[in-house]
């Protein structure tokens, strides 16, 4: 079935070779999937050549996994090493026909990597951006042919989440959006249409939720009744676990950002902060147990 909004999938285009921009964790997660799903070559890029070849082992080391969780066969294990590569040479983007970034969440760092990214590629190459919550209009307004720009906003862990919210500016054709959807479909993802406004929907959701929590421990709740306190509501995680596993500096990161263009519902816990900056893992997900709350 056509999820609502999708145009047609047979404007969709074929997509050959992918490249994702970055090879930090949401990168790594993303640069294995497309591989696994899609089975084709998938490159990373990265500042420089240590920060790519650390991509990389995390991306083998999830492979090892999937082979020894029986979740890949030996020769399918075999087959995604082959695929997936990591280089700090963007020149290999050449030959993409969608390449996706993963990079830091700043608009400036998305508008100059676009920048860098849009003259290598070829004229029929899409460009997707992985941001959770960012103006893609602004991101658009900045290259020279906005028309193939389209945004994917996958979760972590990128493997096992099954949603990814697919965003449209004005300028999006028809056939990147098609061919976005279609690509959802083959990462077994579903789909959800969002229009490009801060934060989409699921992150102004997951932001509230957790500003809530933390907002409870500033004003003096202990750390372990909070996380407790959201208890029967059916979550996969407790709040304080899913803060580890977005990452206190990205929750930080995303709350101020949220703050910033969505005002005082959305406030900043400087509790968070605070442990942002220090980055001591203070909730210890494995010490206050994950399964269901
Ligand atoms: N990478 C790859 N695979 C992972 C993983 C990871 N980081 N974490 C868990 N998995 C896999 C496990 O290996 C396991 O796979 P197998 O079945 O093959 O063994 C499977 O997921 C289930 O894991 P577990 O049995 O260990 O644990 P679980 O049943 O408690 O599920 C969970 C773990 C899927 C993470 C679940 O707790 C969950 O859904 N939590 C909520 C996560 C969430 O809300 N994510 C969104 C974060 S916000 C975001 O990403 C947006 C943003 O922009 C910041």
């Amino acid at each position: 079935k056509r999820p609502a909004g999708a145009p047609s999938p047979g404007l969709a285009k074929e997509i050959g070779k992918v490249g994702v921009v970055g090879a930090g964790l949401m990168a790594g997660q993303i640069a294995l999937m497309f591989a696994r799903r899609l089975e084709v070559p998938v490159v990373m890029t990265d500042l420089d050549a240590d920060r790519a070849a650390k991509g990389l082992a995390y991306v083998r080391a999830e492979i090892d996994k999937l082979e020894a969780k029986g979740r890949a066969s030996k020769l399918k294990a075999a087959k995604l090493r082959a695929l997936v590569s990591a280089s700090a040479d963007k020149s290999v983007y050449a030959d993409c026909d969608l390449v996706i970034e993963a990079v830091f969440e700043e608009l400036q760092v998305k508008q100059a990597v676009f920048g860098e990214i849009e003259p290598i590629v070829s004229d029929e190459c899409l460009l997707v951006t992985n941001t959770s919550g960012l103006s893609i209009t602004a991101m658009a307004s900045k290259l020279a042919h906005p028309e193939r720009l389209v945004g994917m906003h996958f979760f972590n862990p990128v493997a096992v989440m099954p949603l990814v919210e697919i965003i449209a500016t004005s300028s999006t054709d028809e056939e990147t959006l098609a061919t976005a959807y279609a690509v959802a479909k083959k990462l077994r993802k579903t789909a959800v249409g969002s229009a490009d406004r801060p934060a989409f929907i699921v992150n102004r959701l997951l932001g509230r939720m957790l500003a809530e929590v933390t907002g409870a421990v500033d004003a003096g709740t202990p750390v372990d009744v909070a996380d407790v306190s959201l208890d029967k509501l059916g979550l996969p995680m407790r709040p304080f676990a899913l803060l580890e596993l977005v990452g206190l500096q990205v929750a930080s990161h995303l709350t101020t950002h949220l703050n910033e263009d969505l005002g005082p519902r959305f406030p900043i816990s400087e509790n968070l902060r605070r442990l942002a900056e220090s980055d001591v893992p203070v909730f210890d997900a494995e010490k206050q147990g994950k399964g269901r709350l």
